[in-house]
């Protein structure tokens, strides 16, 4: 069993305030949290909330002073506690933290804790867009990521300081599941090549307006991430999102049915487990003109033609992949799913309903039935998306294995 105990860092940046919740989020995974707060997190945050939160002692500086509330270091603790704990997840990772860990320095506990961690590390970076994207940031993030560390990237979004753009720290419950997971990693797809499909397509109607749907991304995000972390190689076709691309994932930006069907025919025959998580539009405009369609006071009609359905073209194309497609439904999920199933030649499908409040497109959470090729009906707990993940791959990797010991 793995050591379940974290060290959480939190670093000096708006972002602070989501870290309390992701206390709670790490806690209610089983995990035991230490919490380590820089001096400019204290600005942000009182120590107070993760101490009640966490129920452990909050580390808030180096050396002992002589407050009577002060919860005190002493000169060897920070080797104590990196020894006692299975992993160290800081967030929100400043510009300022990133560098002074990529450097080596350990001016404060945090740093000096880092130095002393011989456990994986987590970092969530978050800050303004210009900070995230400077050159010197982008070298301290590439040296960090070739130490080793795993590091879960800013989503794009509007942002403290008014801009918009990459900086925002990911989901607490997304870096908890991360942070589990790596605890308690499988290597179990090593050696497989894992074809992802995540988002919605854009159809264009002319040179400024497009046809979309609600998707986010967050199931197709989430299955590549959790397939990168169990070793697969994973490659995501993905259609426009705000999402950041997970760790060790080749990301393929398409924004058309047909592009998206084109990345994926090329990449058919190299993947061992193809999982259709995008939500592909099911028509586009027949003739798309050159220039701005202008108004009139007329009724505008468009004329539109479906699209390839890319599942069911691989259903029929898939030599020994597992195929696994999704089915967004509002009505008669498990009825959908079956007929999805046996019409596009899956081995799985997994149904939601996306009418339901709190799950689907824009939520964090999902809902899900398992459609198998074998007729089993699974039915998990409503989950976040990771974990869903996690669960629908281990479904996915049983099914091949019944379904290889019948042939
Ligand atoms: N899909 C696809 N290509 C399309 C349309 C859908 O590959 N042109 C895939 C999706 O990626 C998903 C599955 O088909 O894995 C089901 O998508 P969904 O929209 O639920 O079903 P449709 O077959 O489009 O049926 P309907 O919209 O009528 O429910």
């Amino acid at each position: 069993m793995a050591n379940l105990s974290a060290v959480l860092g939190v670093g000096g940046g708006i972002a602070a305030y989501k870290s309390a919740e992701l206390a709670r989020a790490l806690m209610q995974r089983g995990f035991a949290v230490t919490t380590v707060m820089t001096e400019a997190a204290q600005e942000f945050v009182r120590p107070l909330t993760f101490a009640a939160l966490t129920g452990r002692k909050v580390i808030t500086r180096m050396f002992a002073g002589d407050g009577p509330d002060d919860v005190l270091a002493s000169s060897v603790e920070h080797i104590g506690v990196a020894k006692e704990n299975g992993i160290l997840v800081v967030a929100p990772a400043t510009a300022d933290l990133l560098a002074r860990f990529a450097h080596g320095l350990a001016n404060d506990f945090l740093t000096t804790l880092y130095l002393a961690f011989e456990g994986p590390v987590l970092l969530a970076p978050a800050m303004n867009t210009a900070m995230w994207n400077h050159a010197a940031t982008q070298a301290n993030v590439e040296i960090l990521r070739r130490r080793g560390h795993h590091i879960l990237e800013p989503d794009s979004g509007p942002l403290a300081c008014g801009t918009t753009g990459p900086g925002r720290m990911p989901d607490p419950e997304r870096i908890a599941d991360y942070a589990l997971s790596i605890l308690t990693r499988r290597r179990d797809l090593d050696g497989e090549t894992v074809l992802v499909t995540a988002g919605p397509t854009r159809e264009p109607l002319d040179p400024v307006r497009f046809i979309s749907n609600r998707s986010s991304g967050k199931m197709g995000y989430a299955m590549a991430e959790a397939a990168a972390l169990r070793g697969a190689r994973v490659q995501l076709v993905s259609g426009p999102v705000h999402l950041a691309a997970p760790e060790g994932v080749e990301v393929i930006p398409v924004q058309t049915a047909e592009q998206m069907r084109r990345a994926v025919l090329d990449r058919l025959d190299e993947s061992t487990i193809i999982v259709k998580a995008a939500a592909v539009a099911d028509y586009h405009v027949t003739s798309v003109p050159k220039q701005k369609v202008k108004k009139t006071a007329l009724r505008l009609s468009l004329e539109l033609d479906p699209t390839v359905d890319i599942l069911a073209e691989i259903g029929q194309r898939k030599k020994n992949q597992l195929l696994i497609g999704f089915a967004a439904e509002t009505e008669n999920v498990v009825a959908e799913a079956r007929r999805k199933l046996q019409a596009k030649n899956c081995d799985m499908v997994v149904a939601n309903n996306v009418s339901l409040d709190g799950t689907g497109f824009e939520s964090d959470d999902n809902e899900v039935i398992l459609a198998l090729s074998t007729g089993e009906l699974i039915t998990p707990p409503r989950d976040t998306k990771r974990a869903l993940a996690d669960r629908i791959l281990d479904e996915a990797l049983k099914l091949r294995l019944a379904l290889h010991q019948r042939s």
